[in-house]
């Protein structure tokens, strides 16, 4: 028995196919082009996402041997808007990517019109351009005629899972789960249901909305001359939703932080919506069995994307891997402080407008040195957050973070990481954990593979990274990072 676990990105679109004990059998990976039409704007063609989910998930099964696949589980990029005409499933526009800020002044508009605690009040957000809800007003205020067509209930908007099951299932379906709901600013996430109240006050026709579903559920059957014959597709999560599953954290207290391009901590609270007095969001983890399961979560829009401007942008690397031993060459008496706010600050500040700076520059600094500073700039973030979250939660909790995504391979950033936040990191073997999340989802209601406490207890633990910098020293460079976060601020 074998399940496929497509997981379309920010940067690519790769596919999985895993056995019914959850190991990977094959796996194919596609970059697209990102479109910047103007600065700060960010937007993917729906074409791109739809073509290369496919060919990926195609290509697995072929690497796999054309095994008989059982089930399908879906993980995506969360936030990223797509809007379609009912009929023709023609896109009105390019999908607006959760990076984009066109939609600043619009939030910094309702936020001064004093709105932003019965925002938070419903969906556990905040009134940032990073959600769904007034890049979704924008378009249908920007593409000729689509508001009205969008009233008479002609178009239908998607996050990137909806989209991609209305194509999958040949239009049969318009579903989204719970977790991508509920970053939409759209989701009441203490009744379970799409807010009237929302709609109203982003001005978006309920119309276009997706059916909503649990994250084990049915979400509809594949065309059948995509794979050959019909598959049912029965798992979704949202990716940073779909790796707390992944890494198995279904008890309170318990926490993972996930290294793409950005960074996404989540904090399981348990049947408990948490109200951050810290400025973190209040999201849905996972919904079983239609039971509610919220977390806390911090999201750094820069972390792996530091070493990419290294790479790209600086040019003092090749490849990503050789940031370490480059970063090991750097002076011990330099402490250079690199605050990477190239598209603004995420959690706790939301500061849009932010950019980013280096601090403690000598005429001895070089790439070793900068190297050290990004892969710090990670670790003082992810500490950024989780200060908030203990702010927040007083709850149980062994303080163990749980880590994955490409940058855990780096051993000098995951120690760092235990350094600065004076807490044990634990890396899983399987590192491959928003896939995994999403094909357990699947196989789970497959009724292949087993439940939540048993999949949790074959959780298995690569290494795990201990403190090793002494408490005067951390706090000293954490303060540090501080006073240059400020400074950033002030500018
Ligand atoms: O909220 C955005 C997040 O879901 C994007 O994740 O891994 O595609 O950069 P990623």
């Amino acid at each position: 028995m074998t399940i496929l676990a497509m997981d379309q990105g920010t940067t690519s679109s790769r596919a999985l196919v895993f056995s019914d004990d959850l190991r990977v059998i094959a796996s194919a990976q596609q970059e697209f082009p990102q479109h910047f039409p103007r600065s700060g704007w960010v937007e993917h063609d729906p074409d791109d996402i739809w073509t290369t989910s496919a060919a990926t998930a195609r290509g697995a099964i072929e690497k796999a041997e054309n095994p008989r696949i059982d089930a399908i589980g879906i993980t995506n990029q969360r936030e990223t808007v797509l809007i379609w005409d009912r009929e023709t499933g023609q896109p009105i526009h390019k999908a607006i990517v959760w990076q984009d800020r066109r939609t600043a002044d619009l939030c910094a508009r309702l936020r001064d019109d004093g709105v932003e605690d019965q925002v938070t009040d419903t969906t556990g957000l905040l009134l940032d351009p990073y959600f769904s809800a007034t890049k979704i007003a924008w378009m249908l205020d920007h593409v000729e005629g689509a508001r009205a067509r969008a009233e008479a209930g002609e178009l239908a908007f998607g996050t990137v899972d909806s989209f991609l099951i209305w194509k999958l299932t040949g239009g049969r379906s318009h579903v989204t789960d719970a977790t991508n709901a509920s970053r939409t600013l759209l989701y009441d996430i203490h009744k379970g249901d799409w807010s009237d109240e929302m709609c109203r006050l982003f001005d978006v026709p309920p119309a276009l909305l997706p059916e909503l579903r649990d994250c084990a559920d049915d979400f509809g059957m594949t065309r059948p001359d995509l794979f050959g014959r019909e598959i049912p597709i029965l798992g979704v999560a949202g990716d940073q939703q779909a790796a707390t599953v992944g890494q198995a954290c279904f008890d309170p207290g318990m926490m993972k932080s996930t290294y793409g391009t950005g960074c996404f901590a989540l904090l399981n609270t348990g049947d408990r919506a948490v109200r951050s007095q810290n400025r973190l969001l209040t999201t849905v983890a996972y919904r079983l069995d239609g039971r509610t399961t919220y977390a806390l979560e911090g999201s750094i829009f820069i972390a792996g994307a530091v070493v990419q401007w290294l790479r790209d942008g600086l040019k003092l690397i090749r490849e990503a891997g050789e940031t370490g031993a480059l970063s090991a060459r750097a002076a011990d008496g330099q402490q250079i402080i690199m605050v990477p706010a190239f598209t603004g600050l995420g959690a706790p500040h939301w500061a849009p407008e932010a950019r980013g700076a280096i601090f403690g520059l000598t005429r001895n600094t070089g790439p070793a040195e900068f190297a050290r500073a990004a892969l710090e700039s990670v670790g003082f973030q992810t500490r950024d957050l989780l200060e908030a979250m203990r702010a927040d939660w007083q709850g149980t909790g062994d303080a163990v973070l749980r880590v994955d995504g490409g940058m855990t391979a780096s051993e000098p950033a995951m120690q760092f990481l235990a350094d600065i936040i004076g807490a044990p990191v634990d890396r899983p073997e399987n590192t491959e954990t928003t896939a995994q999340g999403a094909a357990w989802l699947a196989g789970w209601k497959a009724g292949i593979c087993p439940g939540p406490q048993d999949y949790a207890r074959a959780w298995r633990l690569d290494r795990r990274f201990r403190p090793a910098m002494d408490a005067a020293t951390r706090d000293r460079r954490y303060s540090a990072w501080q006073r240059a976060v400020r400074a950033v601020l002030s500018v």
